[in-house]
């Protein structure tokens, strides 16, 4: 493992790597999207090279397919595969109840597709994702172009009847435009601060002409492995109620880490 790498970093591997190991022969798998799901790809690859292990991949961005075809992950569209057995993906923030924020990285729309078409989502985080309130992140919530200020002026009148601690709702941007999805779509980022009911919001939102989805991940992931840059991990499973520890090691010296460049 490279000696520079910072501690985030070794926590989203061990995360990553961790995850991994509920990956079986004959499974397809939902691969995330994100800088943990990077980690995710490469350790999973690493399993393909190594073991000879047989899977198939269905990617939920253009990032994720190119990275997995780059290390040798053998890919299908959801429309080849239909269902999936697991998806592994990161979140930018998740509670107690394993209810997410997620579409920091634009891809929430490919990625609420893909892990509600599989029989589990385990979700791979390091430990500052974990909030006993969402909201701090800013809510993602991928709008058509076509009248998107509309769009946006509606979310911002049916925020005021919600328990929400800010208002506020900006286009993201890439330098002078607003970014575009993989489905050619905005990004409103929605500066809430503090989300009272997250299932319910959730719900309005998509009710909203306009919206195409929303980040609001709300009783879809399974299991959260939670890293942490010692290498240590958590894993926590929501439908058993188990909490399990474990160890990564993070003194590895092989070729996982060569695609990141110096
Ligand atoms: C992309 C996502 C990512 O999973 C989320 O933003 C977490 O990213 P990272 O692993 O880089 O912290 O939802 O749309």
């Amino acid at each position: 493992m490279p000696a520079d790498l910072s501690p985030i970093d070794k926590a989203k591997f061990a995360a990553a790597r961790r995850a991994v190991d509920y990956v079986e022969a004959g499974m397809k798998i939902g691969l995330g999207t994100g800088s943990t799901s990077a980690w995710m790809v490469r350790c999973l690859a690493e399993r393909i090279r190594d073991e000879g292990l047989k899977v198939t991949g269905v990617p939920t961005s253009s990032r994720t397919a190119a990275l997995a075809r780059e290390l040798g992950v053998p890919l299908a569209t959801l429309e080849d595969v239909k269902w999936l057995d697991l998806t592994i993906d990161g979140a930018d923030e998740f509670d107690a109840n394993l209810n997410l924020i997620k579409g920091g990285g634009a891809a929430l729309l490919q990625e609420k597709i893909v892990a509600t078409a599989s029989d589990r989502m385990i979700v791979i985080a390091d430990a500052a994702k974990e909030v006993s309130h969402l909201g701090a992140f800013p809510l993602p919530v991928e709008v058509i172009p076509f009248g998107w200020q509309t769009t946006r002026a509606l979310i911002e009148e049916t925020l005021f009847s919600f328990d929400v601690l800010g208002r506020d709702v900006t286009i993201r941007m890439s330098g002078d435009h607003p970014i575009k999805t993989d489905e050619a779509n905005y990004i409103l980022d929605l500066h809430l601060r503090r989300i009272g009911n997250p299932r319910q919001l959730a719900l309005v939102l998509n009710q909203i002409p306009g919206v195409v989805e929303n980040g609001l991940f709300i009783d879809i992931c399974d299991t959260v492995v939670i890293g942490k840059g010692d290498g240590r991990v958590t894993i926590r499973d929501i439908n058993t109620g188990r909490v399990e520890e474990d160890q990564i090691f993070l003194d590895r010296d092989d070729n996982i880490f060569a695609d990141l460049g110096d």
